[in-house]
């Protein structure tokens, strides 16, 4: 079975057992602080798992793209990708534990015909908080998973959420497929040798976590699973690599003939195109997606950029010597198009990306290389052959020359680098970035503080304040939100004037101050727009939609949540307008 057939097939299944199916949202949270990608199809759904109430109804299910950059050490390995399709099934509020567990049963076993002696699967194993999750094993046992291939796991394995520090929360049941390979005497589902591949996760959201650190068990349940395309299908297809499947062999065919080095002689050639084969493909998705970024030294613009200079570094390794990344992201546009629309709308420019990105890291590499050149006499000298860390840091800190190449050249050299002192000198620089990255990837789940929804609020009043002010041709090209401070990209062909800034403010304000109430409801996509509803109306949406009123001034397509009536938003204050791209224009306001 190949990834659209599965894809299609699980979407079936799950209609058939009355899911509605949502579409997929951008890679690119829009209102959500805690992360810098969509971590899991759960993320944007989030308001609805704490009980906002879903215009699909209480099952949903869908397809989303899913990046996870803590991965990005393990990717070269058989299975763990920094970019992978996530299939979900959603219950809020409705079906539980038995139902949730017998459908993956139902769908593995006879829609996919995947034989059940060869799965396993781990349940929570309990903790001094919370029992352990019988219930889950029970309903195992009693489809025929006999003991043995039930585990019970501790919360590191076993347990999800919840949103921030309070909030729903459960254990979860994941489940795994014996791929046959040997792997250690440790393996054990869970343990990532490459004998046990997990492909799905259910999670039962059953407790909610209190301020003081309690659980209590919450009468409205529900369950947010994931089911990993690349690795369901490589199991189907009876591989044992994502990298064997027909998502990654026209890569992996390309760079072999672009290299002139064939795929699967050499161990460390397959990784290396492994690297350059995930970290294009999760390029091309961040540079292709609705709300695309382009390479920078922050945020997810950083991660891109990360993931591109790795990808040409990998290259070098097996003698790609020039820009290459062009042909194998034609290929991912090409085979995801179909799937993503936002992928080919601009291939153009998602190609001029990789393009130039690979020309200033290409440059980069030849002023580290003529700078090392001109260290190298006095290199020479030291009798030990050694180069000290300090040295490869500077390289770094002032070139961004990567310490692999410093090794390398000084290898050409009979030196080494004394990559210890470079680390060190490296962890010491790293700390406090560090400090911010890991919270921001840690989060994985949306953060839905009262601040962050007054600022989404806010938002609705200033998209429509613009419009007014600048005229009709105002359109939401992007947002985001921290609980500081809303972020609105609007397409504006120049500079707002003080005057002009001044007016939207004081729309803003009014409307504020008249306290209107912000009410919703439920239509459909095409009677949203019959009302003058402002949405993106050509990007895909669910067939049936919320619509967002507040009092008698605005009126947008939107998922919430908002709060109930604009006199709690305070006070609004313009911090900056500024161009973010041609022909787009960035506010960035307060509330005070
Ligand atoms: N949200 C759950 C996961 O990502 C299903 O594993």
């Amino acid at each position: 079975m190949t990834a659209n057939e599965l894809r299609r097939a699980y979407l079936e299944f799950f209609k058939s057992k009355n899911h509605t199916v949502i579409s997929g949202k951008s890679l690119i949270p829009e209102n959500d602080p805690t992360v810098l990608f969509t971590t899991a199809g759960m993320h944007p759904l989030v308001p609805y798992i704490l009980g906002e109430k879903h215009p699909g109804g209480t099952r949903l299910v869908n397809y989303q793209k899913c990046i996870r950059t803590i991965d990005i050490e393990a990717v070269g390995d058989t299975s763990h990708l920094t970019l992978f399709e996530m299939l979900g099934n959603w219950s809020l509020g409705d079906y539980f534990k038995d139902e949730s567990i017998r459908m993956s049963y139902e769908f593995l076993t006879e829609r996919l015909g995947i034989d059940p002696a060869k799965l396993s699967v781990t349940v929570f194993a309990g903790d001094d908080d919370v029992p352990a999750d019988k219930e889950s094993a029970a309903i195992w046992q009693s489809l025929g998973i006999p003991s043995e291939r039930i585990y019970f796991l501790g919360r590191e394995d076993n347990w999800w959420g919840p949103a921030g520090a309070t909030g729903p929360c459960g254990p979860d049941t994941e489940i795994f497929i014996d791929t046959g390979l040997p792997g250690t005497p440790e393996s054990r589902p869970g343990v990532s040798d490459g004998k046990y591949l997990e492909i799905w996760n259910n999670v039962f959201m059953q407790y909610q976590k209190n301020a003081d650190g309690s659980y209590t068990p919450m009468s409205r349940q529900c369950v947010d699973t994931g089911m990993g395309i690349e690795r369901t299908i490589t199991i189907l297809q009876g591989k044992t690599t994502v990298y064997d499947t027909e998502l990654f062999q026209p890569i992996l065919a390309e760079l072999s003939r672009l290299a002139g080095k064939s795929y699967g002689d050499d161990p460390d050639v397959d990784v290396s195109m492994r690297i350059i084969a995930d970290h294009v493909r999760t390029a091309a998705f961040i540079l292709g997606d609705e709300n695309s970024v382009v390479p920078s030294n922050v945020g997810q613009g950083y991660i891109l950029r990360r993931l591109i200079r790795r990808a040409v570094r990998h290259g070098r390794k097996i003698g790609l010597e020039g820009r290459f990344l062009e042909k194998p992201a034609r290929i991912i546009l090409d085979m995801y198009g179909a799937v993503y629309p936002s992928l080919v709308r601009d291939v153009a420019s998602v190609v001029h990306e990789f393009n130039q990105e690979e020309e200033k890291f290409l440059e980069t590499l030849k002023k580290g290389e003529h700078e090392f050149e001109k260290m190298l006499p006095n290199l020479m000298k030291n009798p030990a052959k050694t180069i000290p860390g300090r040295v490869a840091f500077r390289l770094y800190d002032t070139f961004g020359f990567p310490v692999e190449i410093t090794e390398e050249l000084a290898a050409e050299h009979g030196m080494t680098v004394k990559r210890d002192e470079f680390d060190a000198a490296f962890k010491e620089h790293q700390e406090k970035s560090k400090l911010d990255t890991n919270q921001t990837f840690k989060g994985g789940l949306a953060d839905h503080s009262d601040q962050t929804t007054r600022l989404h609020t806010a938002t609705h009043l200033l998209h429509k304040a613009l419009k007014i002010v600048l005229g009709d041709h105002v359109a939401q090209k992007g947002s985001n939100i921290t609980a500081e401070r809303l972020r609105f990209d609007f397409s504006h062909p120049e500079k707002m004037s003080a005057e002009q800034l001044q007016r939207v403010e004081s729309i803003v304000n009014e409307q504020i101050m008249r306290d209107l109430p912000v009410t919703w409801k439920q239509t459909t996509l095409a009677d949203a727009q019959k009302d003058g509803a402002t949405a993106l109306f050509g990007e895909r949406y669910e067939e049936v939609v919320k619509v967002y009123t507040i009092g008698d001034f605005s009126i947008e397509v939107c998922g919430g949540p908002h709060v109930e009536r604009t006199g709690e938003l305070g006070s609004f204050r313009i911090a900056k307008e500024q161009s973010s791209s041609q022909g787009v224009r960035r506010i960035k306001a307060v509330l005070e």
